[in-house]
């Protein structure tokens, strides 16, 4: 695995999409069965910078462990520090072979705010300080993740910022902070970010499809990303690297699910399975959405066992039941967790 500057750029040359960075989702599991599918590159869930200065206890350590052959992952790192944030980008560099170093500026979770994420939106200039910091730390691309603002739009200023400082490439969620997750993400407002920087803009917010990424795609941004869109659905990044829409059957999709449930169990190597499976609960039932009386035995999986014996009448192939082509995991529940 060679680390090397202008990752951004040589990925960029490919077409696909971006797995976002998702706190409670992203691990390493979700981010190899992305990017198998073709995924351009994927973000790390969260890590605190001081949380990784302070020693790492194993949850840190599993946030940014790659899996085995992991190359094209970018670690999120969130802090509010300078000094902090440039240790923290050289131990990550050391643990975790990282692919590039991004900045969050996007979190609006209380506990997280008064440290950094989407605080930093209020004071960008301490943004600033932070990537210059960053990056005197690395040769790595650092890019940094921001929404449109705190609570109103000052993205374009902010972009120009962060591209004065060095970032090689900036994700811009098309919401504010205030807004959390609520109404639509505003893609215009991305689009002029994109046109007022020269370095690459990656757009975040609401892709749950193929399509709407297409459409996303023209509005100038660099790449588009998704996140709540590919939970239980890594074949959305297959779809656009390689223009294979479909969405596979059933028994494809139950079998890549027990796979997750798999690599999940082989990441995280807790042999009794207990707290392994725990968080991939709300995930699986998304592999099957039209499959509901699934659910409940999903919804409740200890082991992959468990796992396995809930989706065997899928695993076994029912060629009389089809299931719909395209199932959309976007009405998906939102806990920024
Ligand atoms: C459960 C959850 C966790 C998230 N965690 C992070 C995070 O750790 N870092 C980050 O920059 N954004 C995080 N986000 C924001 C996403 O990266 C993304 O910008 C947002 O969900 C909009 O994209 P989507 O509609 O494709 O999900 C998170 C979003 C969700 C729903």
């Amino acid at each position: 695995m060679t680390a090397a500057p202008h990752f951004y750029a040589r990925r960029l040359r490919r077409p696909g999409a971006v797995l976002a960075p998702m706190a409670g989702y992203s691990d390493a599991p979700m981010r190899q069965l992305a990017t198998e599918q073709g995924a351009l590159w994927t973000v790390s869930e969260m890590i605190s910078a001081r949380g990784l200065m302070s020693g790492g206890d194993s949850e840190k350590l599993n946030l940014g462990r790659p899996y085995p052959g992991e190359a094209e992952r970018v670690v999120q790192l969130f802090g509010a520090e300078g000094e902090v944030l440039a240790a923290a980008v050289a131990r990550a560099e050391a643990w975790f072979a990282p692919a590039a170093l991004d900045l969050n500026m996007g979190c609006p979770v209380p506990k997280i705010r008064g440290r950094g994420g989407a605080c930093l939106l209020q004071t960008p200039e301490v943004a600033y300080e932070l990537v210059r910091a960053m990056k005197s730390a690395t040769a790595l691309d650092v890019s940094a993740k921001i929404r449109l603002g705190w609570d109103h739009d000052r993205s374009l200023e902010v972009a120009q910022g962060l591209e004065a400082a060095g970032a090689a490439l900036i994700t811009v969620h098309g919401r504010t902070s205030a807004q959390r997750y609520t109404g639509e993400a505003d893609w215009e407002a991305i689009a002029r970010v994109a046109a007022a920087v020269k370095v690459p803009v990656v757009g975040s917010g609401d892709v749950t499809t193929p399509d709407v990424a297409r459409q996303r795609a023209r509005t100038g941004v660099a790449a588009v990303m998704i996140g709540r869109g590919a939970v239980g659905n890594p074949w959305i990044f297959r779809a656009l690297a390689t223009g294979q829409d479909e969405r596979p059957g059933p028994q494809e999709r139950a079998c890549t699910a027990l796979r997750h449930a798999e690599l999940q169990e082989q990441f995280y190597a807790d042999p009794t399975g207990r707290l392994t499976l725990r968080p991939l609960r709300k995930v699986l039932p998304a592999y099957l959405p039209d499959f509901p009386e699934l659910r409940e035995a999903l919804v409740n999986v200890v082991t992959v066992q468990d796992v396995r014996a809930a989706l065997r009448p899928l695993l076994e192939e029912r060629p009389d039941r089809q299931g719909a082509p395209g199932g959309d995991a976007a009405g998906y529940a939102v806990g920024h967790s």
